[in-house]
């Protein structure tokens, strides 16, 4: 099941710049399936422990600001291999460096407000889906 799915962020700025709909329908054109999504605001708590992977490095409290700065919109998403073709629909972290068509390279600011996340990995995806559709809630 995890092997199938993956978790997405459209960040403050995409959703700040009106992208949500135009996010969602490459998303479901890509021919992923949403299976859970909500317009939410991050908690400084929810985006420190989101991103605690990212802790020691230098653009951490920049990172927690930003995505704590707006609305964003958190989905679960199923497609088979959706982890690796998801992080190939949105392109490179840096919008300078994605590939012509991916989300990020039409739609991202910069490297720090790059319009979408992607889990990394069906481990991670697990984890931030459950973080945000479950544990988050209990907070
Ligand atoms: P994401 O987790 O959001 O899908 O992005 P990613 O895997 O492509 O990149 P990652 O290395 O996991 O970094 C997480 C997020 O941190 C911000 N960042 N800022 N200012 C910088 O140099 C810098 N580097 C990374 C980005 O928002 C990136 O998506
Ligand atoms: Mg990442």
């Amino acid at each position: 099941m995890a092997t199938n799915r993956t978790f997405t962020m459209i960040k403050p700025d995409a959703v700040a710049n009106g992208h949500i709909g135009a996010i969602l329908a490459m998303i479901n054109n890509a021919g992923f399936r949403i299976v859970a999504m909500e317009l939410t605001q991050l908690s400084k708590h929810d985006a420190q422990e989101f991103y605690a992977v990212h802790k020691e490095r230098p653009f951490y409290g920049e990172l927690v600001d930003y995505m704590t700065s707006g609305p964003i919109v958190a989905a679960i998403l199923e497609k088979d291999n959706a982890v690796a073709d998801f992080r190939k629909l949105i392109g490179a972290t840096n919008p300078a460096e994605a590939e012509e068509g991916t989300i990020r390279k039409l739609y991202a600011e910069s490297i720090a407000a790059n319009a979408v996340h992607g889990s990394d990995s069906d481990e991670n995806a697990a984890i931030e889906g459950s973080f945000y559709f479950a544990e988050r809630s209990k907070h």
